[in-house]
């Protein structure tokens, strides 16, 4: 019989959390002080509020990038394309320049980079940040947002998957 330790249930729980289909998002800051570009791939993304505006995601406590994002700082949050798997996986692999053979200029509002041909982006500041066990939970408020037709990537059971053309749901 196996026994079942510490990492069988964490791996088991993340598998099981791997069920729930999200989008991806890559979400980008400035690091100070020298103002380096730094980006990371995040499915922790949730809507919270409309009024005042506020989402929020995580932010694992290993990352090299945990101070970035203090109340107040701005940031920019972009929901992946169908066709950005390979950006996913870019900003999704640590202590490289993830920005090498990326397009991006600095939004002038939140001073931070924003990238080209996403689905969405949302121009933040920190508005709260709350303890999340081995993650931070950011929440972030919604200065303003652009948005286009493309269609989303999505993440599930460990792949990235496109949606396809949607079809009419009978009611
Ligand atoms: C689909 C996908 C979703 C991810 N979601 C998160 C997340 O919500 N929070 C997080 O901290 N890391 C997440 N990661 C892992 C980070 O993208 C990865 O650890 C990245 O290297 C972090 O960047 P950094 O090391 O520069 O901070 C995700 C990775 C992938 C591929």
């Amino acid at each position: 019989m196996s026994e079942q330790g510490p990492f069988d249930a964490q791996r088991a729980l993340r598998n099981v959390l791997g069920r729930f289909p999200t989008g991806v998002t890559v979400i980008t800051a400035l690091a100070l002080p020298e103002r380096k570009p730094i980006g990371l791939t995040v499915n922790s993304f949730s809507s919270v509020s409309l009024d005042p505006p506020l989402v929020l995601w995580s932010l694992s406590r290993r990352s090299p990038n945990l101070t970035q994002f203090p109340v107040g700082r701005g940031h920019v949050i972009h929901f992946l394309a169908e066709h950005q798997a390979q950006l996913a996986m870019q900003f999704a692999t640590t202590r490289i320049d993830k920005f090498s053979g990326i397009d991006f200029e600095i939004d002038q509002d939140v001073d931070a980079p924003a990238l080209d041909a996403c689905v969405a982006r949302f121009f933040c500041r920190t508005e709260a940040i709350v303890d999340g066990g081995d993650h931070l939970v950011i929440i972030s408020r919604v200065l303003r947002f652009e948005q286009s037709e493309r269609s989303p990537l999505v993440f599930y059971r460990g792949e990235f998957l496109n949606l396809g053309e949607p079809s009419a749901v009978d009611a």
